[in-house]
């Protein structure tokens, strides 16, 4: 069920809101509003590490020697966090490892920064993302 409310806000900070829900393509302010109230909430969750999903994105040279094992033995290390590994075999050095995640917040940082911090790994992140439990 939807729920109305006013927002009392300054001029300059709605017109800089404004902004912002144009270059996201929003409609109207509400649903701009209900994605910030969202990202909090999840936000909150990865502190308060509880369970969360994620994303990892590793760009890697696989070349670099051991490089693909060590990736391929941390993840059977932390294979309870991990629901799938999706492996591009972008160019002739370079491996994007797309590998989604569920579990406790703590465990699935800990997991990303292990990759991460291998040698021979170019670029990657950590998207943090919700289970959505919270959001019924
Ligand atoms: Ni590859």
């Amino acid at each position: 069920m939807l729920k109305r409310f006013s927002i009392s806000i300054e001029e300059n900070l709605l017109d800089i809101f404004d902004e912002h829900i144009q270059e996201r393509q929003y409609n109207n302010r509400s649903e701009a509003i209900r994605d910030l109230i969202r990202k909090a909430f999840t936000k909150k969750e990865w502190e308060a590490d509880k369970e969360v999903m994620g994303v990892i994105n590793l760009v890697y040279d696989h070349h670099q020697h051991q490089l693909q094992e060590k990736v391929t033995e941390i993840q059977h290390d932390f294979h309870g966090l991990i629901v799938s590994t999706t492996h591009v075999h972008m160019d002739h050095h370079n491996c994007l490892e797309v590998i989604i995640v569920k579990g406790k917040a703590k465990e699935v940082q800990e997991l990303s920064d292990l990759l991460l911090a291998q040698r021979g790994v170019r670029d990657g992140n950590l998207a943090m993302s919700t289970t959505g439990k919270f959001l019924h």
